[in-house]
């Protein structure tokens, strides 16, 4: 499958993935693109589109939370049913630890839904989860650790839409109402005798920065909850890499740098660390250059070689960086 912008996308594409906006479903996978679903996607808030391509038949992709779980998580958070939103945030947790022995990020399967809010939560979710996988936390706090990733942002519900998709900067009084909504969210789940201590916490403390210059208590270093630490950073790299009213989405390696870059002031070092370890560095769809001169599709990664992935070469034939001994000496330079 290839990434194609919206300015791009052209009729006769087939969609390699369902489409979602305004995680309304605009057309699942494997249709035909009209010019009136192009029209549709172009007025919406998607960057692109997965497309079927030659090598789509080929690619393992590892999506760690469907369609459908997708789709019911979002109805759930929107309805505030917090009921049904523990139960579907502990079906996340049981599909990443099922994936605990390969377990990966790839951006490609997440990156691609829009930017509402309820979508980013349940990016924050899997991005959180995973980075408390590899800081070991047992599968009650990593339960704790989702349910309070999935309703971090819940809060924004009270705050105008106006507001939340103004593209230009906000007025100080703006900001200020903005800022609310860590508090907002700890007060809507104050009375839910099924909501713990530990999440409510973290939904009040996931804009509390490391050197004590966040919101809304300037809480510092492991003053902060943990589990608010790491959806602090899942909640900034997520809201990197896609595209917002007000920005342009930064691409996958300028989004680590700024985690990594920001390790003193904003983010718990540990946490940043275990973020990236799942990472990917060319994800699966991507089209890279090898030391060799020629180009390659990315086809599959593994978490122990993320620099070195199966990939497909224009006449093709696989090539896996990692384990294929006559291509040793072959490495990837850099996307192409
Ligand atoms: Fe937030």
């Amino acid at each position: 499958m290839r990434f194609i912008p919206v300015a791009q996308l052209e009729p006769g594409m087939i969609t390699a993935k369902a489409i979602y906006d305004n995680s309304l479903l605009v057309t699942a996978a494997n249709q035909t693109l009209t010019p009136k679903m192009i029209s549709a996607v172009r007025r919406g808030r998607l960057q692109g589109l997965f497309i079927y391509d030659e090598y789509s038949d080929y690619e393992h992709l590892q999506v760690i939370v469907n369609d459908e779980l997708r789709y019911r998580m979002v109805k759930e958070l929107k309805d505030f049913n917090i009921d049904q939103v523990i139960y579907l945030t502990n079906q996340i947790v049981d599909s990443i630890l099922q994936k605990k022995s390969d377990l990966l990020i790839d951006l490609n399967a997440l990156a691609i839904y829009d930017n509402s809010t309820y979508q980013h939560s349940i990016d924050v979710t899997t991005l959180a989860t995973t980075c408390g996988v590899g800081l070991g936390l047992s599968v009650q706090n990593l339960q704790y650790l989702a349910l309070s990733a999935a309703l971090h942002d819940i809060g924004k519900q009270a705050i105008p839409k106006a507001i939340l998709n103004k593209e230009d900067a906000l007025t100080d009084e703006e900001m200020e109402l903005m800022r609310k909504h860590p508090k907002i969210g700890y007060e809507m789940l104050y009375n839910n005798n099924n909501i713990s201590s530990y999440v409510r916490s973290a939904i009040l403390s996931h804009h509390e920065n490391w050197d004590g210059s966040g919101y809304p208590n300037q809480l510092k270093g492991t003053a902060i909850p943990i589990f608010a630490r790491i959806i602090h950073v899942a909640d900034v790299y997520d809201a990197l890499i896609k595209k917002r009213s007000y920005k342009e989405a930064y691409s996958y390696n300028d989004s680590i740098e700024y985690l990594m870059a920001h390790c003193s002031d904003m983010f718990d070092i540990e946490c940043v660390k275990s973020f990236i370890k799942y990472l990917v560095v060319y994800p699966v769809g991507s089209t890279v250059m090898l030391s060799n001169g020629k180009q390659a599709h990315v086809i599959k990664n593994r978490n122990t070689s993320v620099t070195r992935p199966v990939v497909m070469t224009e006449d093709k034939t696989v090539l896996d960086l990692a384990y294929d001994l006559d291509y040793l000496n072959v490495s990837i330079t850099g996307f192409a």
